[in-house]
């Protein structure tokens, strides 16, 4: 019997609403900051696979949520691509060399910087219970690009965009090999045990209409095509970030699975604007979840109401705040579980 999140994600309605929270893993769990403490860098976590499968386990034990998320991170890409990736305390990642000033024929790919991943995929797989799903992730190849090109973060991705702009053909080059290598990454996890793939592009709403076609549907419709070549039945979920009036098409023309949307967009426009019958993954406020009291149980509802006609995976908006009390994610668990559609 497959869990009720991978129902879902398969289009099931079913009463009860499964849940998970983007970036479940992580700082606001004392147990995490402990190990990573222990660990020293947060890459040296994610490659020792006994440490990162416990890590992705810790909120299963903690929360008993309906799916486990592969702990990684989608800079594991332009890792294997050949730059060189550091996390600096309170900084962010940096990327070397960059690739506005570097061409990527100057990288020297190390594919097997990939598969110690795999090993943390099938550990968790055999760690976790049928009723858990196992989320395998990537990076979209416009996000992932916006940190190869820049090196690091940024506000607006200007250079990035900038780039695209000024030379669509070395650009272009950067995007098609983030897709190929993507789709290895993917197939990987999945061959190791993951059910479900999420592709995060949280840079998304940077780009104009025209660009948003070109460098974040392309690339992401090339993906979910070459997945669905493999693997026919695996659910894919689309989660591009600030996209807002342009979610629709993203939905119908990369033929993802299931829409992930972020807490800017009205859920009543999306159930109502979404493709009929599409899974939608989402929505609640991160900063409601930090705040807690009647505010969140009243947007907690809101959300549930908003999608009961269709498959609905609750989740947030984009990722649980490093701040956010237990306190508060245990209430939201029981607004949720204990809501009756
Ligand atoms: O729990 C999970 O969601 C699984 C693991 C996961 C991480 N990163 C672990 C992580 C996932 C799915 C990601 C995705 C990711 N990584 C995204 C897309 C989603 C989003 O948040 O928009 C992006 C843009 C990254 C790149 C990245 N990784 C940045 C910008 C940073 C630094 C900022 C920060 O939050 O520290 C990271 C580091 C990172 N990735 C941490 C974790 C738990 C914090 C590392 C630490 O312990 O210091």
């Amino acid at each position: 019997m497959p869990g009720l999140l991978l129902e879902t994600l398969r289009g099931k309605r079913a009463d009860k609403v499964p849940m998970w929270l983007m970036r479940q893993a992580g700082r606001y769990l004392p147990e995490y900051r402990e190990l990573r403490a222990e660990k020293g860098g947060f890459l040296d976590l994610v490659y020792d696979a006994e440490a990162a499968t416990e890590v992705t386990l810790q909120p299963i034990k903690r929360f008993g949520f309906d799916g486990a998320i592969l702990f990684s991170d989608i800079l594991i890409i332009p890792y294997a691509m050949g730059q060189n990736l550091e996390f600096l305390a309170g900084e962010g990642p940096r990327l070397s060399p960059k690739l506005v000033d570097h061409a990527l024929s100057s990288l020297e790919a190390v594919p097997q910087r990939l598969d110690p991943i795999y090993e943390t995929v099938s550990r968790v797989k055999a760690g976790l219970g049928p009723e858990t799903t196992l989320l395998g992730f990537a990076g979209s190849p416009w996000t992932v690009a916006t940190y190869m090109v820049a090196g690091e973060g940024s506000r607006d991705q200007h250079e990035t965009r900038a780039m695209a702009y000024r030379d669509p053909a070395a650009f272009g080059a950067i995007i098609d090999a983030i897709v190929d290598l993507t789709v290895e990454y993917l197939s990987g996890q999945v061959d190791a045990g993951a059910e479900a793939v999420q592709i995060f592009d949280s840079w998304s709403g940077s780009l104009a209409p025209a660009e948003f076609e070109r460098w974040v549907i392309a690339p992401n419709a090339a993906i979910v095509s070459a997945m669905h070549a493999r693997y026919p039945d695996l659910p894919i979920i689309g989660f591009p970030k600030g996209a807002g009036e342009k979610l629709p098409a993203y939905m119908r023309e990369t033929k993802v699975s299931a829409a992930g949307i972020d807490e800017t967009v009205d859920p009543v426009w999306a159930a109502q604007n979404l493709p009929e019958g599409l899974p939608v993954q989402g929505n609640l406020d991160p900063l409601l979840l930090l705040s807690g009291g009647e505010a969140l149980d009243h947007a907690v509802h809101r959300v549930l109401e908003a999608f009961r006609d269709r498959p609905h995976v609750f989740n947030l908006g984009h990722g649980i705040g490093q701040h956010t009390p237990i306190a508060h994610v245990e209430q939201l668990i029981s607004a949720v579980r204990g809501w009756k559609g």
